[in-house]
């Protein structure tokens, strides 16, 4: 029997053209938006032909520092001081001090030994779970709504990786029980889910770690700067130390980068085989230069997390008053459980042209079903920002 060919170039290209053609025809095709912004509260779109600013309810820059002209100095003075790029991976060139000044700052603030800055949270993410994870007999058990960047880092790993339900304790055990035999087990969770805004229940799943000997890493990019003493996370209020913190300056402070922050040796040892890290050059010396500023707005501007609860829950509780499908909760982000891909499609439509940008959230951001808009409220919001968009959606749940 001969072999089939290969297929031939002409081939292949029409095969990649179809799976592009079969994303549209199932109605998931994702397009890139041009949007003109300075920062979080507002963005500008093109609309037949005119410019049109909308109330932006979909940026992470949860503290409104993404337009506070502090930040906005402190990029531009590390800019002019080290340059538009960093212009190679740290172990090969060194990278700029403002980088380290960076990791100092964040060590001191989160309480720990030491602190690694990668390029972005992705980053971050994978490199320390490649890190965690380089052997084959280590069982890597990720919450099933941990962010992509978590199961990424997983895949890139040598671990093997198991999932337990959504902040399902009882599953988590099991999970546990069943990696018994593995030589590690390292456990995966955010702190905040990025498309719920839900909490997970940090102080049993970290009791449950330490009662059985498995590792925990939490990804706090959604709690820094919105829960804790001053901004500092749900491990800080809750006095939980993880093995590994990671997170992003790219939120609420307003910048870029990942970080990882735990013991030195852990750190290192991601320095060493974080293979995200090391093979990536090092963040614009601009995005440490806003971070370390928005780090000193935490500090002096006391209020600021306070007034970001209190606008978060004043939008909270009239949307679930409206009837909207809005689980509780505490922090700014705010899904509106809508279900079908087209039906959030139309209610984002319909808020834009009310004067509001939230963008449907659908598959695979979220699973089928689960179509939303992830309405995030910020402190860079006015109250009457928050009044319009209750009042739109008011109306639109009436009609
Ligand atoms: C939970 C979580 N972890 C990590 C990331 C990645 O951070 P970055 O955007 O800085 O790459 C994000 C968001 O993008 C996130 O939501």
């Amino acid at each position: 029997m001969g072999h089939e060919p290969p297929p031939t170039w002409a081939e292949q290209r029409t095969q990649l053209r179809d799976e592009l053609a079969a994303i549209a025809a199932a109605g998931h095709l994702r397009r890139r938006v041009t949007i003109d912004s300075r920062g979080g509260r507002s963005v500008v779109v093109q609309e037949d032909g005119k410019r049109r600013r909308l109330v932006n309810w979909a940026s992470n820059d949860y503290l409104g520092l993404a337009r506070d002209l502090l930040v906005r100095n402190g990029a531009s003075k590390a800019l002019r001081r080290y340059g538009p790029g960093a212009t190679a991976a740290r172990l090969l060139s060194g990278g700029p001090r403002c980088h380290r000044r960076l990791e100092e700052r964040l060590a001191t603030w989160l309480g720990t030994e030491e602190c690694l800055l990668t390029t972005t949270g992705y980053q971050a993410n994978a490199a320390a779970l490649v890190a965690l994870a380089s052997e084959s007999e280590t069982a890597l058990i990720l919450d099933r709504l941990c962010h992509a960047s978590l199961y990424d880092g997983a895949k890139l790993s040598n671990g093997q990786l198991l999932r337990f339900k959504h902040n399902d304790l009882a599953d988590l055990a099991h999970r546990l029980d069943q990696s018994e035999s593995a030589r590690r087990r390292v456990v995966v969770v955010e702190s905040v889910y990025s498309m719920d805004g839900d909490e997970a229940p940090l102080a049993a799943i970290h009791a449950l770690c330490r009662e059985r000997g498995a590792l925990l890493l939490v990804d706090e990019a959604h709690a820094l700067g919105v829960l804790g003493p001053a901004g500092r996370g749900l491990c800080a209020e809750l006095g939980i130390v993880p093995d590994l913190r990671t997170a992003t300056c790219s939120k609420a402070l307003a910048a870029q980068g990942g970080i990882i922050a735990g013991d030195r040796e852990l750190v290192e040892l991601v320095v060493n085989t974080g293979r995200a890290f090391i093979f990536s050059t090092a963040p614009v010396p601009a995005a440490s230069g806003a971070a370390v500023a928005a780090l000193d707005a935490l500090r002096d501007r006391e209020g600021l997390c306070g007034q970001l609860r209190e606008a978060s829950d004043e939008v909270r509780t009239a949307l679930r008053k409206q009837g909207w499908n809005v689980p509780e909760g505490r922090t700014p982000i705010i899904p509106v459980i809508i279900g079908g891909e087209a039906e959030a499609l139309a209610l984002s439509a319909k808020l834009r042209e009310a004067g509001h940008w939230a963008p449907a959230i659908r598959p695979p951001t979220v699973p089928t079903g689960q179509c939303r808009l992830r309405i995030t409220v910020t402190a860079g919001h006015t109250r009457i920002d928050r009044r319009r968009l209750i009042a739109a959606l008011g109306a639109l749940r009436q009609a």
